[in-house]
């Protein structure tokens, strides 16, 4: 999705524009663009339909210098990816760069256009810098323009916005989308997410929603939505968040596949004790607010959501807790009915997705117990404006197919599962049980992660498909979907996931010869269930990719392969049989040729509806 950086500094920042924008690549974007005020106070524009890389080679064919800059990365929404609807958009001596989605661009366009303006791109953004533009004339205050258009603008924006007339000022603005200020020594940064500017600085403020910041070389003045200058805090970043390196891994996926079991170790670090969850687990309001949840509603998007469907089983089965699972883009359309006692869960790698943060937001007047998020991200939108929240302990996930958030996520549920059951009745043999079976899980992850070669070699059966169908019965159901969901994303195979019950009322008519049929099959107590499942499967000619453990008692033969699992405990077999879903993925969309890393028409962070 689009990314911002801005650099103001007493040195040329091109280049730290560009390591900026390189940074931000993995979220995913099809054009790219810079825009510096140079020596002599004139706008110094380049962009460039395709990478960060075409844009450098525009620049190095026109280089362009400047202490002052603003850069971008654009994921379409308005206009088709071009050099044209890339950012930054000037007008006069003005430039601007916008991530987000501005919903009143029609109107205001009509009105500038009678005004004289005449608009190059078919972008929303183009709108909001002729209107700063109308309200400054070139030049003249840059901050009252810039304040004053934001009130007329209707949706969702993160603004960077210079002026060749201002050499000494950078300007910026959020609602709806997220913006942060690096804090350095006599030079200041703007950025949509912190990483970007991890090479020039540790300290950031996080903007408020509606604030709007005057940046100069020496300090930084912010006004909250009513104009009132207001102090935001400095956060000072560890250095553990430097994850802009592949190592030994051909993708960021790869690498993340194989993280998996340092960071789910890392996830359960001191929130686990011998045989208990320890209460400081969910942190210091947990004991207040856990014993009063009567009801569970949980929500996010994507693979975040699947996690949410895994926990339902959880909450359910342990807790004796009811538990609602809805996707964010559903739930803030439609009116709902809040029970007394319902704690309003949000689950995201970001942090800062468009239609959970709104849903969350939302909740707030809804008469829910309380807000909790599970995240990957500290100090994003969804952690700083929840009541609870309970840290995966993932670490930067590049990829844009997720994979150790997805996982992390699943164990962080599982101990706010335990947590809420313990104080709902759940035995401490249970609680022990559970319990020890997550001390096994980094060792049993690891174990997953070495089935490598032989899901690799599985792999060979899908390159030449078309279509996929994923079966999984109970809590095995989720992690179908998120099969599903990771083959289609990074291979581009359709691929479908069922209940395997369902295969009967109607997708077995889509099978055949042609059809891979993949099966997440741990000895469970449906096992048998799902036998017979599969038994309307081979009747049909379907092709089995079974993915079980010996005592499962699945055998290979002709139209059948089995991918022979570890064994491993009930409660863990949801997480563990996530990895060779993902491997299977990956290896799929080697064969094809993907981009693997930065799948076509998706971002990493979706911070637009
Ligand atoms: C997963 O592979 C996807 N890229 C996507 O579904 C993602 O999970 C979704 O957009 C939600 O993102 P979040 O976890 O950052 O909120």
């Amino acid at each position: 999705m689009c990314g911002i950086v801005g650099a103001l500094a007493q040195r040329n920042v091109n280049e730290i524009l560009l390591e900026g924008l390189r940074r931000l690549e993995y979220r995913g974007y099809d054009s790219a663009g810079v825009c510096l005020v140079d020596g002599d106070s004139q706008l110094q524009l380049r962009k460039s339909q395709g990478k960060v890389a075409d844009l450098e080679a525009r620049l190095a064919a026109a280089p362009a210098a400047g202490q002052l800059g603003i850069a971008h990365t654009r994921w379409a929404t308005h206009g088709a990816p071009s050099d044209r609807n890339a950012h930054p958009h000037v007008s006069g001596q003005i430039a601007l760069v916008h991530n987000g989605i501005i919903e009143n661009h029609q109107p205001l366009r009509a009105e500038l256009r009678d005004k004289g303006y005449q608009f190059t791109s078919d972008t929303d953004t183009e709108v909001v810098v002729h209107l700063i533009h109308s309200l400054a004339g070139d030049g003249r205050d840059l901050l009252a323009a810039v304040t004053a258009a934001t009130d007329r603008l209707e949706g969702a924006y993160a603004l960077g916005v210079i002026s060749a007339d201002e050499p000494e000022t950078l300007v910026c603005a959020r609602s709806g989308s997220p913006l942060v200020v690096g804090v350095g020594i006599e030079e200041n940064f703007i950025a949509s997410d912190p990483m970007a500017l991890r090479q020039v600085t540790d300290r950031f403020i996080f903007l408020e929603e509606g604030d709007v910041a005057e940046i100069s070389r020496a300090g930084i003045t912010v006004r909250d939505k009513q104009g009132e200058e207001v102090s935001r805090p400095v956060h000072k970043l560890d250095g553990g968040h430097d994850a802009a390196d592949k190592g030994r891994y051909r993708h960021y996926m790869q690498k993340e596949i194989f993280e998996q079991p340092a960071v789910v170790e890392a996830t359960l670090a001191g929130r686990i004790g011998d045989k208990s969850v320890l209460s400081e687990a969910l942190g210091a309001r947990a004991h207040e607010i856990l014993p009063e949840v009567q009801q569970v509603q949980i929500v996010a998007c994507g693979t975040s959501y699947h996690a949410g469907l895994v926990a339902r089983y959880w909450l359910e089965d342990w807790a004796g807790i009811p538990c609602s699972v809805e996707v964010a883009s559903e739930i803030r359309y439609r009116k709902t009915a809040v029970r007394p006692g319902t704690l309003f869960v949000t689950i995201s790698q970001s942090g800062e997705t468009a239609d959970t943060l709104a849903a969350l937001r939302q909740a707030k007047e809804l008469g829910y117990l309380a807000s909790m998020t599970i995240c990957n991200v500290p100090n994003s939108s969804l952690v700083r404006e929840s009541e609870l929240s309970l840290m995966t302990e993932a670490g930067p996930e590049i990829g844009v197919a997720s994979t150790k958030a997805f996982t992390t996520q699943l164990v962080a549920l599982q101990l706010f599962c335990i947590a809420l059951a313990k104080v709902n009745g759940l035995s401490t043999e249970r609680e022990a049980e559970l319990v020890k079976a997550l001390h096994q899980l980094p060792q049993l992850m690891e174990q997953f992660t070495g089935l490598d070669q032989l899901v690799q070699d599985t792999s060979e059966a899908f390159a030449e498909k078309h279509h996929a169908l994923f079966l999984g019965r109970g809590v095995e159901y989720p992690i179908a979907l998120e099969g599903a969901l990771k083959l289609k994303e990074i291979s581009y195979i359709h691929a479908e996931a069922y209940p395997a019950g369902e295969l009967k009322h109607g997708p077995l008519a889509l099978v055949d010869a042609d059809m891979p049929v993949v099966v997440v099959a741990p000895n469970d107590e449906l096992l048998e269930k799902l036998k017979s499942n599969l038994q309307e499967v081979r009747a049909r000619g379907g092709q089995l990719f079974v993915f079980a453990s010996p005592q499962a008692g699945f055998t290979s033969e002709p139209g059948v392969t089995v991918v022979e699992v570890p064994d491993a405990p009930e409660s863990l077999a949801p997480i563990l049989y996530t990895v060779p879903l993902q491997l299977l993925s990956y290896h799929v969309a080697l064969l094809k040729g993907t981009d693997v890393d930065q799948p076509r028409n998706l971002a990493k962070s979706v911070t637009v509806e």
